[in-house]
Parts: structure tokens; sequence; C-alpha cells
């Protein structure tokens, strides 16, 4: 059974009682790639026990130690860029080049974090009492950030490297321990990123990573309570574990519908170009890809024609060869996505180009005069499919935007800042982006989702902030 790679606990690799593993299909292929192990409930509470017995000597570890530790990860990680891209092209399909960037991210966004922990750790606040009415002042107050406990990080297939370690290591330099359950295709792509911390020299039991079946261990996980906090990042799951689990601090990034709002002035060809990277990117597997185009009629014959072309010199293939567009992440998800394509046709939609699609292959397609009881002018395809609806004003484009369930990103292009700021005020989403394409990055830029695209806030700063709580002492004077 040597070929089922190992789970990571209590610094060791080990193999699951339950002598199941889990396959993880190659989206190019359609074979299985590699085997996890399928870890037990047993399994998860052992972990659980060590991952509180860990973190609480962890905490005690000077804030300087903790960074010095983390730059070395993060150093080791980058050093591994190689076979963990590999991974990631095996795993998930995502292009050569795009791998190998996520690995890079991902290191440098580790020191970041240790710089930045470092920073706004090392500061707490002295409040007086003589500031509130009926107070002498008799009482000093002195505040500090302390660590939540133990951290579930649950990241999703598209990015299993950075969007684990954007939860992993401000949950460390904050004192935390962490429980990683990597989503099963990029389980040995996050596997790999662990063992760059295992190099690190991190204490036993202060990081580990469970694998297995959702259906198995998923619910247990999020519902245990040893558990101090979720930091989460993928689809409706999301909602089901904000319903179930208990009272402690959730982070979640679900699912987008990144309206692109097109005004009458704006530089088409920026706007093309941004469609292409917004929309067309990991073949649309991105939260903040743009999954809708809205724009002034007068200028959408010139818009689609200019996004057309562009979508024409798309590459379109295997990640290996480090195509535009790739096979999406299984099965389930292309026929998921054609099925939104099958009943744009059936109600009208223009085909820009012919819709084609081999085993997971889904050629890229423009789908203009999109109009709103299509399916796709409201649903997310995760995939290399962008529909184009036609506005006859800018308030029309706004409702459409904030008559949607999510509310993650959005961008808006024109020349005239004073409306685009009025626009970005009235989009009902975390962020605007103003003439350029949505995306989380620079990690340290705050990034969150209002209704059903999450809770609280992310980026470097904020996850730390946000897997603290403030611990006060207060010194009462005679
Ligand atoms: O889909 C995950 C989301 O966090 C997107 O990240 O970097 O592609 O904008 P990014």
């Amino acid at each position: 059974d040597g070929d089922v790679y190992k789970y990571y606990a209590d610094g060791e690799w080990k193999k699951s009682s339950s002598g199941k593993s889990v396959s993880i299909i190659n989206p190019t292929t359609r074979k299985t790639q590699y085997k996890v192990q399928a870890c037990s409930q047993e399994e998860v509470n052992k972990v659980m026990d060590l991952a509180k017995s860990a973190q609480k000597s962890w905490a005690k570890t000077p804030l300087w130690k903790r960074a010095e530790l983390l730059h070395k990860a993060a150093a080791i990680l980058k050093e591994h860029k190689a076979p963990i891209a590999e991974c990631l092209v095996k795993e998930i399909a995502k292009p050569a080049k795009d791998a190998v960037t996520e690995v890079v991210r991902s290191g440098d966004l580790v020191s970041y974090c240790a710089e930045e922990g470092v920073r706004i750790l090392g500061e707490g606040k002295f409040l007086v009492s003589d500031s509130f009415p009926g107070n002498e002042r008799t009482k000093y107050c002195l505040t500090s950030k302390i660590p939540l406990g133990v951290i579930l990080a649950v990241p999703p297939f598209n990015y299993p490297v950075n969007l684990s370690v954007s939860k992993i290591a401000p949950a460390l330099i904050a004192g935390n321990s962490i429980v990683l359950k990597p989503p099963t295709q990029g389980a040995v792509s996050a596997l790999h990123m662990v063992h760059c911390f295992h190099l690190a020299g991190f204490p036993k039991g202060l990081i580990n990573c469970i694998t297995g079946k959702g259906s198995e261990i998923g619910d247990f996980l999020t519902m245990h309570p040893g558990v101090n906090c979720i930091s989460f990042t993928g689809g409706d799951t999301g909602i089901a574990i904000s319903k179930k689990a208990g009272m402690i601090p959730l982070q979640m990034e679900l699912g987008g519908k990144d309206a692109c709002i097109v005004l009458e002035d704006a530089d088409l060809d920026l706007v093309a170009a941004n469609i292409i990277k917004g929309g067309f990117s990991y073949s649309g597997q991105r939260c903040t890809a743009i999954k809708v185009v809205l724009v002034m009629e007068s200028v959408a014959d010139a818009l689609v024609e200019k996004v057309k072309a562009k979508v024409a010199k798309l590459s379109v293939g295997p990640p290996e060869n480090d195509c535009d567009i790739t096979p999406v992440v299984s099965e389930s998800s292309a026929n998921f996505i054609e099925g939104l394509v099958k009943d744009a046709k059936e109600k009208g939609a223009t085909f820009c180009q012919e819709y084609k699609r081999e085993g997971n292959l889904i050629w890229p397609l423009l789908l203009d005069n999109v109009r709103p009881d299509m399916r796709i002018a409201w649903e997310e395809p995760f995939g290399p499919v962008l529909p184009v609806i036609r506005i006859n004003s800018v308030e029309e484009g706004i409702h459409h935007c904030n008559a949607s369930n999510f509310g993650l990103q959005g961008c808006v292009f024109t020349k005239d800042v004073n409306k685009a700021i009025m626009i970005s005020d009235a989009m009902e989403t975390g962020s605007v982006q103003i003439n350029s394409a949505p995306a989380r990055g620079p990690d340290h830029f705050p990034f969150q989702g209002i209704k059903d695209s999450g809770i609280g806030s992310q980026g470097i700063t904020n996850s730390i902030n946000m897997m603290t709580k403030v611990k006060t002492t207060v010194i009462n004077l005679p």
C-alpha cells in the first residue's frame, strides 16, 4: 500500500487505521493520479487533542521565534516550487506556469505574514478609567492579542497551496495550532506544502493535515468541540457549516458572481484584456472570476468583437503545455457547466463561439444577449463560459449586480472617476475594482464577501486579527 500518501499528525507521516483511501482523479486523463488516506473520526479526535496541547506551548513561544520559523518555511516552500507545482498540474489541471506562481505567491504570503504579525501582535493598548463618566483615574487597562486555540483550515481545490497558507500562516504567527483538511483534488499538493513546514522544524502536533472523505469526517471536523475557529474557502458547503458550527468565529469565503460593468466611455481594449484575464484565467475556476459582463448597449457590439478576437487566441489543452484553457476539475463540474450552456441555448442566447467539450475540457465560450431568465445570468459556472448582458443604463447594471445572492467583488470600467466611485459605493459587494478585473491579491489587501459570498474579512492583517482575541488586564489602584 506504499502508493497511498500518508496524512500528517504529531510531526509524523501516518497511515490511517481505516485501511481505506481516497482517489484523486487527474482532470486531464480522468484516471486515478494519486491516493490519500481516508482518516477516521477516531483519528480526527486524536489530532484535535494533539493540536490542543501543542498550541498551549506554542502560544508561549516568543513571537520573534514564531516569525523566524515561518520565514524558514517560506524559503523551503519556494525551494520546493517545482515538485509542488507538478502536483497542482496533475491534481487540479492548473496551467504549469500558474502552478509555479501559486507556490511562489504562497511563500511570499508566509513571509509577509510573519512580518505583519510581529508588528501588529507586538503592540497592545493602555487605557485609563477617568475618560468614562463616574470614574477616577484608578484603573489602568492593558490589552494584548491572544490566540484562539485550534484553527480548522478548509481550503478549496482551486488554490490548495495558497488558500491553505493564507489560513495557516496567520494562525501560526498569532500562536494558534492548525488542523488542515485539504480538498480531495489538491490534497497531495497540500501535503507537499505541509512537508515544507515539517522541514522548517515546527513543534510536533502544531500543524496537522487530515485527509479523507467529506461525507465521513466533514461534519465531524467542523462540529468538533476541539475546534476554536473555522477558516473556510469554498462553495455552498460553507453555508451548511455556518449553520452547524458552534459558538466560534468563522471566516468564510464562498462563491461569487462578480460583475463587470462597462460604461460608454470605457477604454474597450483595456476592458477586453481584463475580461479575458478575469473571465478565463484558470478556465474561470476562481471565486473572483468575472462571471457576468454588464455592458452599455451602445458599446456592446464593439466590446464583444474585441473579446471574441481575444478568445480565438486562447490556447486550449493540457495544463502540462501551459495552455490558457485546461480541463475543469471534475466531470460533474463539466456537466454542470454544460447544463448552464444548454439552458442559455434553449432560451436564445447568442453563441459567439461554437460550444465544444471533450471530457472535462470545455472550450472558452462567450454568450451574448443573455437575459435575466437564463440560469447563467445568476449562477456561477466555475468554468470558461462568460455571459454578456446588454444594459441601457448604469442603474440597470447596478440593479443586476445587487439582485445577486452573491456579493464578493465587482469591477467597473470608465474614465470618469467620479462615476466610478459612485458605482463602487452602490455595488453591494465586498470589493470593487476600478478599471481592472476582480482579484483577491495583493494578499495583504482586505478581501471579503457579503451576502452568500462570506463571513468576515481576509487578507493578511485581517486574518491575523481574526485569529486572535483581545485579552485585558486591569490594574486597580488603591
Ligand atoms: O477562488 C479563490 C479566490 O480567493 C480567488 O483568488 O487570487 O484568483 O483572485 P484570486
